[in-house]
C-alpha cells in the first residue's frame, strides 16, 4: 500500500463497534502524517495536506518528528544494553521506519522480545515488517486500541512474561489521547501490569516549548484529522511518571536525552521525552 497508487475516497469501512479504526484514506490519520514527516510513502493527499498544515505553523515538525526517532532508538539502547531489560511493549508502534524498537534491541542482545501494538489499520498492513525477530528473540504485533489497557497486557503476554521486567513504550502517541479518555488512569493501568524492575519511556508533543508556533500546529492539525492532538507542558508530562524514578537527565527535549553527540543534542524538537523505573 502506498500514497503514490492513491485510493482516495476509498473506505474500507471496519463495522466493529466501539472506536476501532476504519480505514478512511480522506481523512488525515497520524500514523501516515507522521510517515510523511519521517519521509515514508505510506501517506496519502489528506494526510500530506494536514502534514503541510502544520508545517506551515511550525517549520520545525520535521526536525521533530526525526529526533523523536533517534531518542527512540538511543532509549533502546540503553534499556537493552546497561539497564538489562530484555522485554519490550511499543504501543503506538507507527508505520515501520528506520530503527524500529526489536532492530535496535535485538541488535544489542538478539534474544529480545518486542510487543507492537497500533490500532492503525495502515500500520496493521506493513506489520510483517516488524515480525522479522532474530531466531533467539521474538516479535508480536497486537492491533488494539491504547485506550482499553488491559486488552494490550493480555494479549500481550503470549509473547512477554509479565512477571518479568517489561519496557512499556509510548512514544509520541500520548498527545493523541485527550484528557476526557483519561490518559494518566491508561498510564497507571500499563505500570501496575509490570513488576518492579520496569521501566516507562515516553515522549510526547509540548505545549510550553515555541508554544505559539505548537498551539497554531494543533489547532490545524485538530482541523484536518482523524485523532486529536492535545500537546501538554513539561509539568503535565512529568505526571505521566509518577510514583517512578526518572533516570537521568529526567524529562528534557527529547535530543537532549543521552544525546550520542554534540550536533544531535544541538537539533531542535517541540517533544519532551523521559525514561522512569519502578522501583
Ligand atoms: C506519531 S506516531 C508515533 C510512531 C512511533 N512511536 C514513533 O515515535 O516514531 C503515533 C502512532 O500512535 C498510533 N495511535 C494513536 N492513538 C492510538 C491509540 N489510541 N491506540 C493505539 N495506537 C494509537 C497511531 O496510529 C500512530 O501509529
Amino acid at each position: 500500500m502506498s500514497g503514490g497508487e492513491e485510493p482516495e475516497g476509498q473506505r474500507q469501512a471496519d463495522e466493529a463497534p466501539g472506536n476501532r479504526q476504519v480505514f478512511d484514506t480522506t481523512v488525515a490519520h497520524s500514523a501516515r502524517v507522521h510517515d510523511y514527516w519521517l519521509g515514508g510513502k505510506d501517506n496519502y493527499a489528506a494526510d500530506r495536506a494536514a502534514g503541510d498544515a502544520v508545517i506551515a505553523a511550525y517549520p520545525g515538525i520535521v526536525k521533530s518528528v526525526r529526533a523523536n526517532r533517534a531518542f527512540l532508538a538511543r532509549v533502546v539502547r540503553h534499556l537493552a544494553g546497561e539497564a538489562g531489560i530484555r522485554q519490550f511493549l511499543d504501543i503506538g508502534t507507527g508505520i515501520p521506519a528506520a530503527n524500529n524498537t526489536h532492530e535496535v534491541a535485538q541488535s544489542v542482545v538478539p534474544d529480545c522480545r518486542v510487543v507492537y501494538v497500533d490500532y492503525d489499520p495502515v500500520v496493521l498492513a506493513h506489520a510483517r515488517a516488524l515480525l522479522t525477530s532474530s531466531e533467539q528473540g521474538a516479535t508480536d504485533y497486537i492491533d488494539a486500541d491504547l485506550r482499553g489497557p488491559e486488552t494490550i497486557i493480555q494479549q500481550a503476554a503470549r509473547t512477554l512474561d509479565f512477571s518479568r521486567p517489561v519496557a512499556v513504550m509510548l512514544i509520541a502517541i500520548m498527545h493523541l489521547v485527550v484528557d476526557q479518555d483519561d490518559p494518566y488512569g491508561i498510564v497507571g493501568r500499563l505500570l501496575a501490569a509490570v513488576p518492579p524492575g520496569s521501566y516507562l519511556a515516553l515522549s510526547q508533543v509540548a505545549s510550553d516549548i515555541e508554544a505559539e508556533q505548537m498551539a497554531e500546529a494543533a489547532k490545524r492539525y485538530n482541523r484536518l484529522a482523524h485523532e486529536t492532538q492535545r500537546h501538554r507542558t513539561h509539568a503535565e508530562v512529568t505526571r505521566f511518571f509518577d510514583g517512578l524514578d526518572l533516570l537521568p537527565p529526567g524529562l528534557v527535549p527529547v535530543q537532549k536525552w543521552r544525546p550520542d553527540s554534540e550536533i544531535e543534542a544541538k537539533t531542535k524538537s517541540a517533544m519532551w521525552g523521559g525514561v522512569g523505573y519502578k522501583r
